[in-house]
């Protein structure tokens, strides 16, 4: 099932952006192919598309892994990280590794629901307890093998594997939330995902479809009055200005994914493509440690920029979330994955 999120004027606005960014795509040649060294000294920058800020822990566990991947290929092989959307909301994103105008992208696990329902099982709320037991489904090759590389004849995408979100919670512009109840009326942001309109309209609130950069000017323009993220995103993306009330909802922990063009990924040698996974591992157990310090920092600087952080009434919220299992879980494979995950 596939559906089509971006008009083609995204795109292309996006694919202006990414010329512009990166001087008209010159020195893209590849020259890890061969395998044989970089002749010429050429070697190959993979540019990769983030929508966060440079300050963020994924920014950070890629920027160092592009640094250990130049050194394991003899720079055969770099990365560059365009951070806060340089290269187009995530939607964009999407189509351009799709289409070979970017090489790489992180990704919201909502987004590739978008093109194979089996991603929805990594989005429902109550697939993951912590980051613990997420990480080491997401990352584990026996459990999502099949699912990473479902993209790749249809789309030409390969997914590489996974960071976390942490937990997201609900926060508003005008007040703190307790219950289902007090979202009631409230216009929320949620990604673009059939899932989470449902999940956000059963947790009581009014879902509200928007790509993340354009929600701190919604929040304070009165467009929406809430969004829901984890805390890092909640202060990096200054969101704690314009909607003070961070409400503890903790509905799911939410799963980005490292994408990639699997053209790209093909011109790979064995030796480099080994570099290149061996990294990645190193780049994603670094990220899930800086994630609890940078999720402790976020708290103590929102806070002392005047948010609150309140607790809610959780079982009312897990009770009108449980549903949504059965709701969205209606083939085998999903069924399968999902009992993968929760270690059934
Ligand atoms: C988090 C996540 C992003 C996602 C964003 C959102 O910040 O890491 O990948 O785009 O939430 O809510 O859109």
């Amino acid at each position: 099932m596939r559906t089509t999120t971006t008009s083609l004027a995204g795109v292309l606005s996006a694919a202006a952006l990414f010329l512009a960014a990166c001087g008209g795509g010159e020195g893209a040649e590849a020259s890890g192919g061969s395998g044989s060294g970089s002749e010429g000294g050429e070697g190959r920058a993979l540019r990769l598309a983030l929508n966060q800020t440079e300050q963020h822990p994924s920014y950070l566990a890629l920027d160092s892994f592009g640094q250990r991947l130049s050194e394991a290929t003899d720079d055969r092989w770099s990365i560059e990280v365009f951070a806060n959307e340089t290269l187009g909301a995530q939607a964009e994103a999407l189509q351009l590794v799709s289409s070979g105008a970017v090489d790489m992208a992180i990704v919201s696990g909502t987004q590739l629901e978008n093109l194979d329902e089996d991603f929805v099982v990594f989005n429902l709320p109550t697939v993951f307890d912590s980051v613990e037991q997420q990480m080491s489904v997401v990352n584990d090759p026996d459990v999502v093998g099949d699912l990473y590389s479902s993209l790749e004849s249809s789309e030409n995408i390969t997914v590489v594997g996974g960071f976390t979100q942490g937990t997201r919670s609900v926060y508003t512009t005008d007040g703190p939330v307790e219950t289902p109840e007090d979202l009631a009326g409230k216009k929320m942001r949620v990604q673009e995902s059939d899932l989470h309109l449902s999940m956000m309209e059963a947790m009581g609130g009014s879902p509200t479809p928007l790509a993340f950069g354009e929600v701190y000017t919604a929040l304070q323009s009165g467009v929406i009055d809430g969004a829901e993220n984890n805390e890092v995103s909640y202060f990096t993306q200054k969101h704690h200005e314009v909607a003070p009330f961070y409400s503890r909802t903790n509905h799911l922990v939410g799963l980005d994914y490292l994408i990639i063009n699997t053209g790209v990924l093909s011109e790979m040698s064995e030796e480099d493509r080994a570099a290149f996974d061996e990294e990645w591992t190193a780049a994603h157990e670094e990220h899930t440690q800086l994630w609890t310090e940078a999720t402790e920092q976020a708290i103590a600087d929102a806070e002392a920029a005047g948010a609150t952080f309140s607790e809610v009434d959780t079982d009312a919220f897990n009770a009108v979330l449980e549903p949504l299992v059965d709701e969205f879980l209606t083939t085998d494979s999903q069924r399968a994955l999902y009992d993968a995950a929760r270690g059934n």
